[in-house]
């Protein structure tokens, strides 16, 4: 696991799109697995820009979003595939038919999920997902307890993460879905590139378990110690807690420019 302690949440962004970039100037169709929440942002906002400026393209690339709410519906603003819409199909090149995500309006959501999981197989699997980390340490939906082989699959939402969301609900706990389909833990960690990023001080007691915590599906999050290619990017206060930060900063000021994330 790499730990690069940025300076900000721009640095944040342009450097996780220069992983990006790269990948797509190696696979111009790469698979893209796409976060929501507001870390993934700054990276969204770098990409476009590139993309706008014809650095890159990502009109042979496809998508795959990483949850979905249950039970909003069509068009809510906050439906995470609303979302994506906004913030990276309709600001780049990228397909909007090429960008698949959970059904959370399915009828039948076990079936639902399982076709998800399938579709991404399809596609030959992910080259790059962007995550987040809740201050709960979910990735995706994936909450605490949340078996660390699991698939794509129907969560419940902690009541923190449901308090955590609420500021995209205009401060109304209520209006936030109580359960979301989520790729699960093991979904996640087919992916071939796993870039996480966090800002905030919220997140610091998740980064430093995440990162220096042993392995508990108690801290999800802490399964991506197992995956051979993982990139964690913080800034000063989500990096907060680290013990060994000294150490992180060290080693990726040592790394030659030719390696990348
Ligand atoms: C979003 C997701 C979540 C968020 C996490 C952090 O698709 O899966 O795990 O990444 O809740 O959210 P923000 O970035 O809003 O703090």
């Amino acid at each position: 696991m790499e730990v690069v302690i940025a300076q900000d949440a721009e640095e944040i962004g342009r450097l996780v799109t220069d992983a990006i970039e790269t990948l797509v100037g190696h696979v111009p169709d790469a698979v893209l697995g796409l976060a929501t929440g507001s870390s993934p942002l700054v990276i969204y906002a770098e990409v476009a820009r590139r993309v706008q400026a014809g650095r890159f393209s990502l009109a042979r690339c496809r998508g795959f979003t990483l949850d979905e709410y249950v039970g909003l519906p069509p068009k809510h603003p906050e439906l995470y595939r609303t979302v994506i819409e906004r913030e990276m199909v309709v600001p780049t090149d990228i397909r909007t038919e090429y960008v698949q995500s959970p059904d959370g309006g399915a009828v039948d959501l076990v079936a639902a999920c399982a076709a998800y999981e399938a579709a991404m197989v399809d596609a030959g699997g992910v080259d790059l997902q962007i995550l987040g980390i809740g201050t709960d340490g979910h990735v995706g939906f994936n909450e605490p307890g949340s078996s660390l082989g699991s698939r794509t699959r129907v969560k419940t939402l902690t009541e923190q993460t449901r308090r955590d969301n609420a500021r995209f609900f205009g401060g109304d706990l209520s209006a936030v879905p109580t359960q979301a389909v989520t790729q699960g833990i093991g979904t996640i960690l087919d992916s071939r590139h796993l870039v996480l990023v966090a800002m905030g001080a919220a997140k610091a007691e998740a980064v430093h378990h995440l990162v220096e915590g042993p392995i508990s599906a108690m801290w999800p999050a802490t399964a991506l110690q197992l995956h051979p290619h993982v990139t964690v990017l913080v800034d000063e206060e989500a990096g907060g807690r680290l013990q060994w930060g000294r150490y992180y900063r060290e080693a990726f000021e040592a790394k030659p420019d030719w390696q990348g994330l």
